[in-house]
């Protein structure tokens, strides 16, 4: 069964990015570099960083209380915490808790679980699941990352990519909020070397230990780039096709914000004309699980996102993980 027939409704959003920006000039002063190679080859032109201190947590806890607000509902209504992330505060604790404790929610269930940039589409997933299972359930999912603490300054190929921020929902089967229509996620494990981000418990490190270049986020970009549009544009066929939609049916198609030649692509492969498809990357960069969030709060805020809106959400992220959703608003 196809999962509209689950009532689903996403009935608050939030974003928040930390206040420190570091511009492509900034990055030009310390790694070989140039605005003019970032622009063209990915669309981005600034980046926002956590301030000393200031942690995934935080930045989801900020994004949290945005959703709340414009839900209309209390910390204490909370009955589930789920938080994307593949930068998360601690390996334990979980990152849910720590914002679960900062916004005074008490005894919900909390946990955080990693699809890297597909993050906030796998939890729409599961949040589905959830209030299927318990439809009294309301759901907190936060998308949280803290992908500068994660770069290696040195390494140009990366570190211009990425950047720092956070989104949040609330998630209920009932009442006002956009309507999840379906959500379908995949993924490749075989794929997953071509790109990762180390300091887990895979390299024993021993007290002392200088870490090593797999600390840091590593990627084979041309690879990655081919099987994001390939697979971001398959699955979005698939879940209109499983719906009886077409891309004629979407207003509006909101893509993972890794890099402006992959969305040009997926916009192509899907016959979505451009002034249909929402970018931002050029102000935040990659946020990794916090991108899509992030996109739909702010074209809420620039007024491109409007209620009646079909939006088809699509993203690509290490694993390798994949997944699209339709928001009716
Ligand atoms: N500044 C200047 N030169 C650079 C930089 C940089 N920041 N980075 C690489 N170069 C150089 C390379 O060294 C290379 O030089 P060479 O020809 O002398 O060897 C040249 O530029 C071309 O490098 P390529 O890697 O071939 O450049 P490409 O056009 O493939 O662009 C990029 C690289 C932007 C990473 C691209 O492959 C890409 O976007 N891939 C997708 C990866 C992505 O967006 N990942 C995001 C994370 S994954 C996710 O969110 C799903």
């Amino acid at each position: 069964t196809a999962s509209r027939d689950i009532a689903c409704r996403v009935r608050g959003f939030g974003a928040y990015t930390p206040v420190d920006v570091l511009t492509n000039f900034d990055l030009e002063k310390f790694v070989e570099t140039t605005d003019e190679w970032i622009t063209t080859r990915t669309g981005i032109r600034q980046r926002h960083r956590l301030a000393e201190g200031q942690n995934a947590s935080d930045a989801a806890a900020e994004a949290a209380r945005l959703a709340l607000a414009d839900s209309g509902m209390e910390p204490g209504e909370i009955t589930h915490v789920i938080n994307a992330t593949c930068t998360p505060d601690y390996l334990c604790p979980n990152t849910a808790c720590l914002v679960e404790a900062k916004l005074g929610i008490m005894g919900a269930m909390a946990f955080d679980f990693n699809a890297a940039c597909s993050g906030y589409v796998y939890g729409l997933s599961m949040a589905r699941a959830i209030v299927a299972a318990q439809p009294e359930a309301r759901v907190l999912l936060t998308a949280t990352e803290a992908l500068t603490r994660r770069l290696n300054w040195a390494d140009r190929t990366t570190c211009v990519l990425f950047g720092d921020g956070a989104g949040a929902s609330v998630i209920t089967a009932d009442g006002e909020g956009a309507l999840l229509e379906d959500v379908l996620c995949a993924s490749d494990g075989n794929l997953g070397g071509l790109l990762t981000i180390g300091g887990g418990t895979h390299t024993p490190y021993a007290k002392g230990d200088p870490v090593g270049d797999d600390f840091f986020v590593q990627m084979n970009g041309r690879d990655v780039f081919k099987h994001a549009v390939r697979n971001m544009a398959a699955i979005s066929q698939d879940v209109l096709a499983r719906n009886g939609l077409t891309t004629d049916d979407v207003a509006l198609l909101i893509p993972h914000q890794a890099n402006l030649r992959i969305i040009e692509a997926v916009g192509d492969r899907l016959g979505v004309p451009a002034e249909r498809v929402f970018v931002n990357l050029h102000e935040f960069g990659n946020t990794s699980a916090a991108s899509v969030p992030l996109a739909i709060a702010d074209a809420r805020a620039k007024g491109v996102l409007r209620p009646g809106m079909r939006v088809l959400l699509a993203t690509f992220g290490g694993g390798f993980t994949w997944g699209a959703a339709l928001l009716h608003f």
